[in-house]
């Protein structure tokens, strides 16, 4: 697949259009895929991708682009949390003009799902105090794009994957010892993980089609885990989701 050449050197020419990405305005596609973990980013560049070449590595945030397809696309690492991820999709939707933004990552899985299955995560709620900031105290309500939402189901269905479609929570604590995660399945959401919530008011602000999509890594009342080889099996097909989602 693509080979990486990686700018370990910045050229002399590279103007770092923002504080956490040292890119070229035009050296990011339209449509990127945005795992919190960038070994992840760096593992979709060099098995997804053909011809990627690093664009970012300020703080090991690795950024790629190359193309699926004959699409021009990205992956960049967000890391974790709604501030971390909201500081790299505030730069790409405001200094890069990236248009569709597809959050691939994992979750902690409630309800009836199962290990490995897939959510795609229609709305998502949040503790997190960043989105009333974002608009004024209001509970705003932050919502997926719904042509990427039923893009990424067809794929999902085509790919014979395992998928749920729902409410997710972006929660701001990791280890959480209150009841929060009892009231959050008991209201249906299927999965929490930490970014989607913040990745979608975003988008919203600046106009943007946003959708994130999680493979169930962890069952949170079993306390099951996914290993490390079924991660990657679960994680490669999502990616494929993602992918004909973004230019279905
Ligand atoms: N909680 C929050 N985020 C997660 C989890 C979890 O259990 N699993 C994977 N991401």
């Amino acid at each position: 697949m693509g080979l990486i050449a990686t700018l370990i050197e910045q050229p002399s020419t590279l103007v770092a259009m923002t504080v956490h990405i040292g890119a070229n305005k035009g050296d990011i596609a339209e449509t990127i895929l945005l795992p919190g973990d960038p070994l992840r980013a760096k593992w979709v560049a060099e098995n997804m991708l053909e011809g990627a070449v690093q664009y970012n590595s300020v703080r090991n945030m690795f950024g790629y682009t190359g193309t699926y397809k004959g699409n021009r696309v990205s992956v960049q690492g967000t890391g974790m949390g709604i501030p971390s991820i909201s500081i790299y999709v505030t730069e790409l939707f405001k200094d890069f003009d990236v248009q569709t933004a597809i959050r691939i990552g994992t979750c902690g899985g409630l309800g009836k799902t199962q290990l490995r299955d897939v959510i795609i995560g229609m709305a998502a709620s949040t503790d997190s105090g960043t989105n009333r900031r974002a608009t004024g105290g209001l509970d705003f309500a932050p919502i997926a794009n719904y042509d990427l939402l039923k893009a990424a189901v067809d794929a999902a269905a085509a790919h014979g994957v395992t998928y749920h479609v729902g409410g997710i929570a972006s929660m701001d604590l990791f280890y959480d010892d209150s009841n929060a995660l009892d009231v959050l399945e008991a209201h249906g959401v299927l999965g929490v993980e930490m970014e989607a919530s913040g990745l979608y008011t975003i988008a919203a602000k600046y106009g943007r089609r946003a959708l994130a999509i999680c493979t169930v890594s962890d069952m949170i009342r079993t306390h099951e885990k996914t290993s490390s080889e079924e991660r990657e099996t679960g994680f490669k097909a999502m990616v494929e989701v993602a992918l004909e989602a973004a230019f279905a």
